[in-house]
């Protein structure tokens, strides 16, 4: 994805090739239409999308008609599509790009819980679930994209906050504070373990993933600075006392989801979203437990760098993960 943010800025403006780009709200989020997802699309369409992703972080399509081949193609169009090495046991045989979630006891029962002993031992406080995807890693994915396949009539919404609007307005002097300092980022943090024998404990350790990344991160394409926060990964920022560390990331977190920089999406079979991942979090729905009805979707996310500072310093990986190896 390279395209700048001017560009992107003019051409979300007026329609291209047919299609239409209608911001969703203020900072973030606009639908798309007028395009289908399926088709040989031109390349000025294939530009006009990325324009718009690159400008509104998150883009919408509704009545898409993709299959896993179909997802995959227009997800080539953008970039690299990661193949993972574990993956739901929902996920398609013969699309190693696809990962789908489907059951939503297969995580927890994994490890012997049910979903919401899981939800509440991972998700205890209101921010925790807000993430990028695969944060911990050294070379976080570019981008998501993600088709709703079966959804329930009602709940089940994702929200999306903008991590360079929520950057840009913090005070200056603080800008240019946090601008300076790292963080380290690591896969079950803030996890809430089981009495005694934890079977996700040791899965935890099995697999450690951590990274210290830039708490101010320049977007590769964009240029803006982002503020690389999120609920679920970071553990602390280094150089800090905890306390310190503490009081400052609960600062920005706060300050990345104030809902003035997020927007929220209703989810029907055949949309699709489409995210930076390296600007946005976003947060997953909790309040589909109880309505006992089937949700399935299918992910496809795009390679994505190594992140880089203000200083022009790039992330550093402390254990589990090496750039473009998954
Ligand atoms: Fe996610």
């Amino acid at each position: 994805m390279r395209m700048t943010t001017d560009r992107a800025t003019a051409q979300a403006a007026e329609p291209i090739a047919g299609i239409e780009v209608k911001p969703a709200a203020g900072h973030i989020g606009a639908e798309i239409t007028g395009v289908d997802l399926a088709a040989d699309l031109d390349d000025a369409v294939i530009a006009a999308i990325r324009a718009a992703v690159l400008r509104w972080k998150v883009v919408f399509f509704r009545e898409q008609h993709l299959d896993h081949a179909g997802h995959i193609a227009f997800a080539r169009r953008f970039g690299t599509p990661v193949v993972l090495p574990r993956r739901g046991k929902a996920s398609p045989l013969g699309f190693p790009e696809v990962e789908t979630t489907a059951d939503r006891l297969e995580l927890g029962g994994r490890f012997g819980m049910d979903h919401e002993e899981w939800l509440h031992r991972r998700r205890h406080t209101l921010l925790r679930g807000w993430h990028c995807d695969h944060g911990a890693r050294i070379d976080p994915p570019a981008a998501t994209i993600l088709r709703a396949d079966t959804v329930p009539p009602y709940g089940g919404d994702t929200t999306w906050s903008n991590l360079a609007a929520a950057y840009a307005g913090l005070s200056a002097p603080l800008r240019e504070f946090v601008s300076t300092l790292r963080a380290e980022h690591r896969l079950g943090v803030g996890y809430q373990p089981r009495p005694g024998d934890d079977a996700y404990v040791r899965h935890l350790l099995d697999h450690q993933i951590a990274t210290h990344h830039p708490l101010v991160r320049v977007h590769p394409e964009t240029g803006e600075r982002i503020l690389y926060v999120n609920g679920y990964y970071v553990d602390h920022i280094t150089g800090l006392s905890r306390a310190e560390s503490q009081a400052l990331l609960d600062l920005l977190v706060d300050q990345a989801v104030r809902p003035e920089y997020t927007v929220r999406f209703r989810w029907e079979p055949g949309s699709v979203a489409f995210w930076d991942n390296r600007a946005t979090i976003h947060l997953a729905p909790s309040d589909t437990a109880h309505l006992d009805h089937p949700r399935i979707m299918h992910r496809v996310m795009l390679a994505g760098d190594v992140p880089v500072g203000v200083d022009g310093k790039p992330s550093k990986a402390l254990v589990g993960s090496e750039p473009g190896v998954w």
